[in-house]
């Protein structure tokens, strides 16, 4: 898809009903995002998720899907050497039936081991939410240039250590394009602007619904829609038509 210039649409997935709807529609990739512990179970953050918590909502979501592909995140603590990293990954995939596994930070050897042992990899730069507690908070990364560059270096790391996608979160739009037009691997947004190859978000959050305030850099699909359904065709069909994010989105 990124070779024939084709958008890539991706919404976050954590159950049986929604991830059918998702897959009707034709949303590209299912993501079952640690974001579960948020929307799901209401912690504050996504650090509380568990292996256990991700291999039983990606089952849902995998056993719900024909034809979309399904990422999996890797929570917390759960890949902190190549080892422990490949136990998880395979609970994700065997248990899960996850496709590809999607971790944070730039874990080079986790990520080139990974991939040796045939599982497929989605890196993730940027914001890092598993980190919130380190970083005080969730704020956009890359805005200097040492930081953006350090950005881009890990991005490209983590394509020759095999990654085969790249999550790249709240980061300024023109840094997220330089590193899209850099890699051959897809990039997919969130509040990272219009240039990405792909875009995700969390389903509650353009759907309106949940416990927090919607972040900035999603929209509410169901003003105007008629249907939940009709909300994510609205969110598919803008995604592919690069008319999603705005500017008003994007930082
Ligand atoms: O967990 C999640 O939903 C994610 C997205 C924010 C990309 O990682």
């Amino acid at each position: 898809m990124k070779r024939n210039g084709e958008k890539i649409s991706c919404l976050t997935a954590y159950d049986a009903s929604f991830a059918a709807l998702l897959d009707q529609v034709g949303i590209d990739v299912l993501l079952v995002g640690d974001s579960l512990g948020m929307v799901i179970q209401g912690a504050n953050s996504t650090v509380p998720v568990t292996v256990d918590d991700m291999a039983y909502h990606c089952r849902c979501v995998a056993g719900a899907a024909q034809r979309a592909f399904i990422v999996a995140d890797l929570p917390f603590a759960s890949y902190a050497e190549p080892a422990q990293a490949l136990a998880n990954a395979a609970r994700l995939m065997q248990q899960g039936l996850a496709q590809m596994v999607k971790l944070e930070g730039a874990k080079i050897e986790v990520v080139r081991f990974l991939v040796d042992q045939g599982v497929p990899v989605c890196g993730h730069l940027g914001l890092l939410p598993q980190s919130v507690n380190r970083l005080g908070g969730y704020r956009v990364q890359g805005r200097d240039a040492a930081q953006a560059e350090t950005i881009l270096r890990e991005a490209q790391q983590l394509e020759q250590a095999g990654a085969g996608l790249l999550v790249l979160e709240c980061v300024p739009a023109v840094l997220a394009k330089a590193i899209s037009q850099t890699l051959a691997i897809p990039v997919i947004g969130i509040g990272a602007g219009v240039d990405c190859d792909g875009q995700v978000l969390v389903l509650y959050d353009m759907l309106n619904i949940g416990t927090g305030n919607r972040p900035r850099f999603s929209r509410n699909f169901m003003a105007g829609a008629a249907s939940i359904e009709d909300a994510v065709v609205r969110y598919h069909q803008a995604v592919k038509a690069a008319q999603f994010p705005g500017s008003e989105h994007s930082y």
